[in-house]
């Protein structure tokens, strides 16, 4: 696991899209994995920009995304759907049919979360994954317990995760209490993983991730069985750097 550490948000959304915009002119058929939250709104404007300024096209590009709320349509504001299209998806080129994000209102939640895992293999999976992480350490919607080998499925929000989340709802009542998310070993398998965080109220969460062994207890250590992850966070989000490193962690500190 490569971490790199840079001054602020601006750099970090700037970093992230280079890596991701490269794979594209690269790869102009890839698949990637995109996640929702205040964390890759930057990210996914450098995209925009780029897109509008040097064309990079997202024509044959697939996506599939981490998560999506339970009970809420795809047209419904706080939705991942909605927030995808309107962050996204509707700025650039690519086909809205080969964006794929979990359906939360499927009459048969079960099956759509099967069928999900399946369309990513069916896809060749995903090239390279995107996540934020949650103060908790959940990646996806996978809190604190999740096994490593679970697939895409169903889970109950912790309260911990629906209060961070409540900011974007009227009240934490709105907020729903189970969501579909792609499983921890669902996103071990993308072949490359970036994860951002940004802000003070991350640190505990990316200390953490720096210098615990993998453990259920704290699901972004999952990462650190896998050999392809770049962590890029700002300095709030890691305001020491003489950590002991575990196995296998690089720093490099541009900040
Ligand atoms: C979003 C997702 C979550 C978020 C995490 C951080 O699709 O899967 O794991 O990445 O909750 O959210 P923000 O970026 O809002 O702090």
């Amino acid at each position: 696991m490569k971490v790199i550490r840079v001054n602020d948000y601006e750099t970090m959304s700037k970093k992230g899209a280079e890596i991701i915009i490269s794979l594209v002119q690269s790869n102009p058929e890839t698949t990637l994995g995109l996640a929702t939250g205040s964390t890759p709104i930057g990210l996914y404007e450098n995209l925009i920009q780029d897109h509008k300024e040097n064309g990079t096209s997202y024509k044959k590009i697939t996506t599939f995304n981490l998560d999506e709320y339970m009970g809420l349509d795809g047209d419904h504001p706080q939705s991942y759907r909605y927030f995808m299209d309107h962050q996204l998806f509707n700025h650039i080129d690519i086909p809205k049919e080969q964006t794929h994000v979990p359906n939360g209102n499927a009459a048969n939640m079960e099956e759509e979360a099967q069928n999900y895992d399946n369309q990513i293999k069916a896809h060749g999976g995903i090239q390279l994954q995107l996540l934020g992480i949650g103060n908790n350490g959940h990646i996806g919607f996978n809190e604190p317990g999740t096994a490593f080998d679970s697939r895409t499925h169903i889970v109950q929000l912790d309260e911990s995760t629906r209060k961070a989340n409540s900011r974007f709802f009227d009240s934490i009542d709105e907020v729903p209490t189970h969501a579909i998310t792609m499983g921890i070993q669902t996103i071990l398998e993308s072949k490359q993983i970036i994860l951002l965080a940004s802000g003070a109220s991350k640190a505990d969460a990316i200390h953490k991730l720096i210098t615990e062994e993998p453990n259920e207890d704290f699901p972004a250590s999952a990462l650190k069985q896998h050999d392809n992850v770049i962590v890029i966070v700002d300095k709030d989000a890691l305001p020491d750097t003489n950590l002991k490193l575990t196995d296998g962690i690089t720093l490099e500190d541009l900040a």
